[in-house]
């Protein structure tokens, strides 16, 4: 074997042994990612602004969102899930709170805790106008407890 050839082997067998690691790790990231996902959509229409009345928050159980229309102040949304281990939260008029069924924790009407063991206060998720009229929540955006959508 010349010194020609050696080198042309030796090209070809690098290049063979790159293209290998390059299809083990494509196959190692198709394995590693799944196909289909189930958790459901963190951004979701829920309806006009007509169809949520003014007053007492409308509470989505789907998605587990509490949606606040005041006459002045326009739209917010709460998420209903605790900051302390994930339960559903309930609202109460009577004493215009969210409680927490599991342990106990209390937050006031504008999410802050009234009474642990919640470590937070409840979130605020960004609610925006769609193109189509209708309410788009996006869960991956949390806000100020300040926020509102006028509409
Ligand atoms: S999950 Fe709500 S107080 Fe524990």
């Amino acid at each position: 074997m010349n010194r020609r050839s050696f080198f042309s082997w030796g090209t070809a067998g690098v290049a063979a042994l790159c293209s290998g690691i390059g299809v083990s790790l494509a196959a190692v990231g198709r394995f590693l990612t799944p196909s289909v996902f189930y958790e459901p959509p963190q951004s979701f229409k829920i309806g006009t602004p007509a169809d949520f009345p003014f007053g007492a928050p409308t509470f989505l159980p789907d998605e587990k969102i509490f949606v606040f229309r005041d006459q002045a102040k326009g739209f917010a949304v709460a998420s209903a899930v605790c900051t302390h281990l994930g339960c559903t939260v309930k609202y109460f008029g009577s004493d215009d709170r969210f409680h927490c069924p599991c342990h106990g924790s209390i937050f006031n009407h504008d999410g802050t805790v009234a009474h642990g063991p919640a470590p937070r206060p409840l979130e605020w998720l960004e609610v925006t106008l769609a193109r189509d009229g209708k309410l788009l929540v996006d869960k991956n955006k949390v806000v100020n407890s300040s926020y509102r959508l006028m509409v």
